[in-house]
């Protein structure tokens, strides 16, 4: 069937991957990536699609209201899918304003232009707003975020988010349009920008840097590899019910201490080094303020409803992406110039 999409924060990590899937797995929709290009963006990530007669690539600010409002005259969207977003959380922390802005203001701006081409219960064009686990807050040793867990989100990131995903249910439910939210967890995999904790420990490895490990490493994350996420919107996207709200997760739980030491094995093998090698660059530096304890996730409904799992083993995936970016040296060595350089300096320094 022939179908417009437009896909927000399509050249991000999560975005590119799934601008990807789209692009190959659907020839019969035109995709249409709005993204802004900020320091997370990068169209090195869809260099294999960008010709592809399905793909277009308009550089959109969401936070510009006439820009979004073009956007949507210019095409006449069937769906949404929105992952544009300012997503790291020591980011966050340090200069919030740009996550209320982009992450608030910018969403409430798409749902605007959403509501104004698609007026009326009876369309059914879908909003279909991307989201993480963090909006849930944080957990003790125990339990797991349901659909059903309370919004108590503790960073200035998460509670952004939050605020999004509250967006998203207010307009569909006062504007009477579908939408639909997913919450995942820690993704990982080719394309993350390296301020991420999986990519930062690969490349900081790969140049013989300390790895900067907050607090004592007792930190809990569920992780995902990203490939299995963009394969769960895909399928939420065509088959969810709207309305609806799917939690999305590996059941993969990790201590950031016991990951880290796993990502220098890796690595000392792929690398040739001894055994051993790349632990001793393991640093406890100081916490990350209001630091979450734990995430993790129950997504039994979206395997029993929607007959997903995940497909990828954490051990391959990890090995995957460390082969990724020995792979990419080029990708890497662009990115972590320039304002990496200067946001590591700031962020890492004044923490050792
Ligand atoms: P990312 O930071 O890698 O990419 C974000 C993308 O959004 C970039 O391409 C950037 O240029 C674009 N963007 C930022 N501000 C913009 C603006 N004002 N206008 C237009 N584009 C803008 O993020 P990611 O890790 O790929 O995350 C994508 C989405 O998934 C986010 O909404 C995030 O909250 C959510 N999420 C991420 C994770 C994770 O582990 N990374 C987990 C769950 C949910
Ligand atoms: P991160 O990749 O920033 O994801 P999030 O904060 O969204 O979960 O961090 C994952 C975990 O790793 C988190 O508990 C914070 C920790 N961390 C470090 O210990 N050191 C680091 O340099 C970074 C970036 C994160």
């Amino acid at each position: 069937m022939q179908k417009s999409i437009l896909i927000t924060g399509g050249a991000g990590f999560i975005g590119s991957h799934v601008i990807r899937r789209f692009v190959n797995n659907y020839p019969g929709y035109t995709i249409v990536n709005a993204d802004n290009l900020t320091y997370a963006g990068n169209l090195e990530n869809l260099k294999d699609i960008e010709t592809a007669p399905n793909y277009i690539f308009r550089k959109t600010d969401i936070t510009d209201k006439e820009s979004v409002m073009a956007l949507f005259n210019d095409f006449s969207f069937d769906g949404v899918i929105h992952l544009a977003a300012e997503s790291h959380v020591d980011r966050s922390i340090t200069s919030p304003d740009e996550f209320i802005y982009t992450n608030i203001i910018g969403t409430v701006n798409l749902l605007n232009a959403f509501r104004s081409s698609a007026p009326g219960v009876t369309g059914k064009k879908l909003f279909y707003h991307i989201s993480t686990d963090e909006v849930y807050g944080s957990l003790g040793r125990s339990g797991l975020f349901t659909e059903e867990t309370p919004y108590d989100p503790k960073s200035p990131y998460s509670a952004s988010k939050a605020s999004s995903d509250h967006m998203v249910r207010a307009f569909g439910n006062t504007f009477g349009f579908h939408w639909i939210i997913s919450n995942c967890s820690n993704n990982y995999g080719p394309n993350q920008f390296p301020e991420k904790l999986i990519p930062l420990t690969i490349n900081n490895i790969k140049t013989n840097r300390q790895i900067p490990v907050y607090g004592r490493g007792e930190n809990v994350r569920d992780w995902l590899y990203v490939e299995d996420h963009a394969a769960a919107i895909d399928l939420i996207f065509h088959n969810g019910v709207p309305g609806e709200t799917y939690n999305i997760g590996g059941d993969n739980e990790w201590k950031n201490i016991d990951l880290v030491t796993l990502l220098c094995r890796i690595m000392d093998e792929k690398l040739g080094r001894d055994k051993g090698t790349s632990e001793k660059l393991i640093t406890f530096v100081t916490d990350r303020a209001g630091h979450d304890l734990r995430y993790a996730i129950d997504c039994r409904k979206l395997k029993r409803d929607l007959g997903w799992k995940p497909s990828v083993n954490f051990r391959e995936g990890l090995t995957r992406t460390v082969e990724w970016y020995l792979a990419n040296n080029e990708w890497l060595e662009r990115i972590v110039s320039g304002e990496y350089t200067q946001y590591y300096q700031q962020q890492y320094t004044r923490k050792s």
